[in-house]
């Protein structure tokens, strides 16, 4: 007998989801081959608009958030019943991809186009939702869109983080949300609970290419903590003023990294430290630098050591200063999560059903799934990209390697819908 789920995935047409992928990387398309769509710029909003014309040919009723997360929902039998969720992000790195979570928002837009095509109609409602600031590459930190809709944290909380050029977020926001005045508003709450959510993105990592496999079936997301920290000194003439004399911010930053190293020394390489961002001021060749801000990101699976280690951050740059002073700000602190079984056994079935070669594997780039599994049960899909390359203009995914992954999306969420 065939199943609503499997009409579902035979209608998934993976030309049209390829053609709706291009035409989006059109928008910031930097050389290379990537993507520069920093979240709540013009190019952020004429993608949302883009998607929003998708979305109504295709049935689908469009509101926004007070985060200007983006909703596309396609109504079920039960319009009472709890919907199921699924989406990802439409920023991108400032360097990035065509694919990094914009696939994840295509595929569940396709799901929908799907079942429009087919005429399908499934018990709970099917919600895609965009949201914003995924990447954190203009805001720190990142996935405040999913965030402040789970009640993470509040939305408040962002207000004051600056990009680089010195804009809040809070008047981003609102220049965007006046800008979408046109868009009908829902409130910014997770009540009551959607029933599931499912995000389907690229792995970022070459496990599955180099195994030959298909989908991954992500089990859990790695934690990982965000800190900014700002070095102060003092600006001095660099021809004159003698070393033992100078407040030296670049320097003490030096020294702060290289202490940091060593505390986050970890030999079974599965520790991951990055210092990402570098501003310096004055940033003249010829001064003695009186300020130097970086940001760290630090992840791990084991709570414990996110714990330990990371606690240690604020002790070990101030140990290793000479004259000068640091302020280190936490900007974001999430725990590791394991998924539960409902969607991630979901997952594991609908791509068994399309003879699809899979595997369970934990995630270590950070997600909104992350922030989503606490209020329902929630999983992901991961296909495979060349060379497991991402934040890189050069992140690839197949058009047959994305199709299969939106027809075990289509297949999960059809399934979840159901029940
Ligand atoms: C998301 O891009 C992350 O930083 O893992
Ligand atoms: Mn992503
Ligand atoms: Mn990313």
């Amino acid at each position: 007998m065939t199943t609503l789920a499997d009409r579902a995935a035979t209608a998934v047409d993976g030309a049209r989801q390829w053609s709706r992928l291009m035409e989006m990387a059109q928008i910031g398309s930097i050389a290379g081959g990537g993507v520069n769509r920093a979240c709540l710029t013009p190019l952020d909003r004429d993608a949302r608009r883009r998607l929003m014309a998708w979305a109504q040919a295709a049935g689908a009723t469009v509101t926004i958030d007070d985060a200007a997360n983006l909703w596309l929902r396609r109504e079920g039998s039960d319009p009472a019943a709890a919907p199921v969720l699924t989406g990802s992000h439409m920023d991108s790195q400032p360097e990035g991809g065509r694919f990094d979570g914009i696939y994840g928002v295509i595929a569940g837009l396709e799901v929908l186009e799907a079942m429009h095509a087919a005429g399908l109609r499934t018990r709970r409602a099917i919600e895609v939702v965009a949201w914003t600031n995924e990447e954190g590459g203009r805001f720190a930190p990142g996935c405040m869109g999913s965030m402040a809709w789970s009640g993470t944290r509040r939305l408040a909380d962002f207000a004051d983080a600056r990009d680089p050029e010195g804009i809040r977020f809070e008047d981003a926001l609102s220049a965007h949300l006046a800008a979408e005045a046109d868009v009908p508003r829902r409130p910014l709450v997770s009540a009551p609970r959607p029933a599931a959510y499912v995000e389907a993105h690229i792995e970022q990592g070459p496990l599955l290419e180099a195994a030959g496999e298909d989908i991954g079936v992500v089990t859990g997301i790695q934690g990982s903590r965000w800190y900014t920290v700002t070095i102060t000194g003092e600006t001095a003439h660099a021809g004159t003023t003698p070393l033992k004399l100078r407040r030296d911010a670049v320097q003490d930053m030096v020294r702060a990294i290289t202490a940091l190293n060593a505390l986050m020394d970890d030999p079974t390489d599965v520790l991951r430290f990055t210092v990402g961002r570098v501003e310096v001021a004055p940033n003249a060749p010829n001064s003695v630098a009186n300020r130097a801000r970086f940001t760290i990101d630090f992840r791990h699976p084991d709570g414990a050591v996110l714990a330990a280690r990371g606690d240690a951050v604020a002790d070990a740059i101030r140990a290793a200063l000479r004259g000068t002073t640091a302020e280190v700000q936490e900007t974001s602190h999430a725990l590791p999560n394991v998924f539960e079984p409902t969607v991630v056994d979901a997952i594991e079935r609908a791509a068994a059903s399309l003879g699809l070669r899979h595997r369970r594997m934990p995630s270590g780039a950070g997600h909104d799934a992350q922030f989503v599994a606490p209020l329902c049960p929630s999983g992901m899909i991961f296909v495979p990209c060349r060379g497991g390359i991402s934040h890189n203009p050069a992140e690839y995914a197949s058009p047959d390697q994305l199709a299969a992954g939106t027809r075990v999306l289509a297949t999960t969420l059809a399934d979840l819908a159901a029940a």
